[in-house]
């Protein structure tokens, strides 16, 4: 009994002030425990949660579902409901036509952002790990979002130089980085390389402080291409400080 108080709440409760601690507790041991006990995967019992708590085509109630599920059972990497926040806010001031998306996971931003387009805008959005993309597909498919939504199953550094021709698209009016860390920088230089950002196209980061993207901050903070600024939250349903840099391409 003492064994599960500790798991169940002694333990996050006490890890969730620690960044390192946090992803070592629910991204490693509690992950592989309940894979094993439970004979599925994360992505597969955060799908669970949304078909048993949302409402079909209901966008909100899917972000809500998966929010309830991450801060009462299960941790995940989403980016939230607090820093969610704030990228709401960003989506709904640029209003963009175009959106590209760095990293889907299960397709919790994907639904929050494309939930807030204007009608006739596309949301891209680019994950690499077959498993992750099935799932959000079925995310997306419940939240009613297909139409807004093309999902890309492929590497960021090789899709990157093909969305103008797939596409049809000319410029970029907002870009979510929550891909792996340490592409922050490479895509961003690929993205302007590739001629897909304007004058007044915003780049919104997200873990800039934890995991970090320390190279990416010193760039768009140090560039004069840039006008940047910090977003000051908390690393997805925890109290370790993280947040969203917001920089926009001055052309
Ligand atoms: C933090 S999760 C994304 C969370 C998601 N944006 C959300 O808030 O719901 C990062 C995802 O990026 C994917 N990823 C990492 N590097 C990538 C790359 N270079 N190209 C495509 N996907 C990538 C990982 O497989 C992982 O699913």
């Amino acid at each position: 009994l003492i064994g599960v108080t500790l798991a169940l709440w002694l333990i996050p409760a006490v890890v969730q002030y620690h960044g390192g601690l946090v992803l070592i507790w629910h991204d490693v041991i509690v992950e592989r425990m309940l894979n094993t006990l439970t004979r599925s995967t994360r992505p597969q019992r955060l799908l669970g949660a949304v078909q048993k708590s949302a409402t079909r085509g209901d966008p909100c109630s899917v972000v809500n579902a998966i929010d309830q599920f991450c801060r009462h059972t299960e941790w995940a990497m989403n980016v939230g409901d607090e820093k969610g926040c704030i990228l709401d806010s960003v989506v709904s001031e640029v209003n963009p036509a175009t959106v590209l998306e760095l990293g889907t996971y299960c397709g919790y931003s994907t639904v929050r952002i494309a939930r807030l387009l204007p009608p006739h805008a596309k949301l891209i959005t680019l994950e690499f790990n077959p498993d992750f993309a099935a799932i959000a597909r079925q995310v997306i498919a419940w939240a009613g979002m297909e139409e807004k939504v093309h999902l890309v199953e492929g590497a960021s550094g090789e899709w990157i130089p093909k969305i103008k021709e797939q596409f049809g698209v000319k410029a970029l009016d907002l870009v979510f980085l929550d891909h792996w860390k340490d592409q922050y920088l490479p895509d961003t230089k690929l993205i302007e390389e590739c001629g897909l950002l304007r004058k007044g196209s915003v780049l919104l980061a997200d873990n800039v402080i934890f995991p970090g993207a320390p190279q990416y901050l010193e760039y768009v903070r140090s560039s004069q291409q840039y006008e940047s600024q910090y977003f000051k939250s908390h690393l997805e349903y925890t109290k370790v400080e993280d947040g969203l840099e917001k920089s926009v391409f001055l052309g």
